[in-house]
């Protein structure tokens, strides 16, 4: 059994998650608990899992095994008082073509106890001017836009995002942001998927780094690179060369230069000290043995 912490803080418990796809092992033993309020990421290579959890969760893929707990529900049985209270973007969705925004979102909003008003969505997600245009005729991104309006409409409690910015552009990206922390101040708790590690970075309280179906990392953005990577150190030398070193005590290493260079009467032109980056993080952990 899942051993849950404090039950009512939980949003999403998972436990030894495994999905076996005919000889393909796509998940193999996922434990993770997000807490409700929480921004939580998915990160990972193509093929990685991500979509495959998200989708279990969601109650669209069934498990192999494990235990999965979303919202005090087994997705798995799909109950209705458990889909009124979560919002989805699909990585790709099908909705209708001969439908118009402003008529997909009241159609939606129909399956709610109490959904947002439309035209609120609407203008959340940049899409007023668009209402009443058949969503064929939407560009990949005003698409894309309604899929997120669509995932709010519900006013959801938990909101599963599975790469919901692949596409926009980066004004619409900056927007999208900005909704999704405001969903946060509500205190909404958000489980997304992203490529954009810049994404993580900004949104998620937490990250989890997923490689061929086993978690390789867990944790706030910010700290997933203590001990993983080294500080950078670079600068350029007095013959215009960039020199660049890899420190655990960037401290030292700055008193080390700066002063050789002050005994020289140099300066070290262009210095800066850098921190690993979600990025690096994620290069080095995911890298090919
Ligand atoms: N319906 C399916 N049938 C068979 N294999 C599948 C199916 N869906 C996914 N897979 C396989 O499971 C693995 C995980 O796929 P998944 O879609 O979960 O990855 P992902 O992390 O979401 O990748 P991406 O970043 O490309 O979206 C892949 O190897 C994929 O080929
Ligand atoms: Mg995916």
């Amino acid at each position: 059994m899942i051993s849950s912490v404090s039950g009512a803080e939980v949003a999403i418990e998972v436990h030894d998650l495994r999905k076996v796809y005919g000889e393909h092992t796509a998940l193999q033993g996922i434990d993770v608990s997000v807490r409700c309020g929480e921004v939580f990421a998915l990160l990972g290579p193509n093929g990685a899992g991500k979509t495959t959890t998200v989708e279990i969760l969601e109650g669209y893929r069934q498990r192999s095994s494990g235990e999965v707990l979303v919202l005090g529900h087994d997705p798995a049985r799909r109950a209705a008082s458990l889909r009124q209270r979560i919002g989805i973007v699909l990585q790709s969705s099908g909705i209708y073509s001969q439908i118009t925004p402003r008529e997909a979102l009241r159609h939606w909003a129909g399956f709610y106890p109490h959904p947002r008003d439309a035209e609120e969505v609407l203008s959340l997600v940049g899409l007023t001017d668009k209402a009443d245009v058949r969503t064929r005729k939407l560009s990949g991104g005003q698409r894309r836009r309604l899929d997120f309006a669509l995932a709010l409409i519900g006013d959801p409690e938990l909101i599963f995002l599975d790469e919901p910015t692949t596409g926009f552009d980066p004004e619409a990206r900056r927007t999208a942001w900005e909704t999704i922390r405001s969903l946060q101040v509500l205190g909404k708790t958000i489980l997304l998927t992203t490529h954009y590690l810049e994404e993580a970075q900004v949104l998620a309280d937490r990250v989890a780094i997923v490689k061929e179906g086993r978690i390789l990392a867990i944790g706030p953005p910010r700290d997933l690179g203590v001990g993983a990577a080294h500080y950078r150190v670079a600068y350029r030398d007095a013959s215009g060369e960039t020199v660049e070193r890899q420190t655990d005590d960037p401290t030292r290493l700055l008193h080390e230069l700066t002063g050789e260079a002050l005994a020289r009467g140099e300066q070290l032109q262009e210095l800066s000290v850098a921190r690993p980056s979600l990025e690096d993080v994620y290069l080095e952990l995911t890298a090919d043995a």
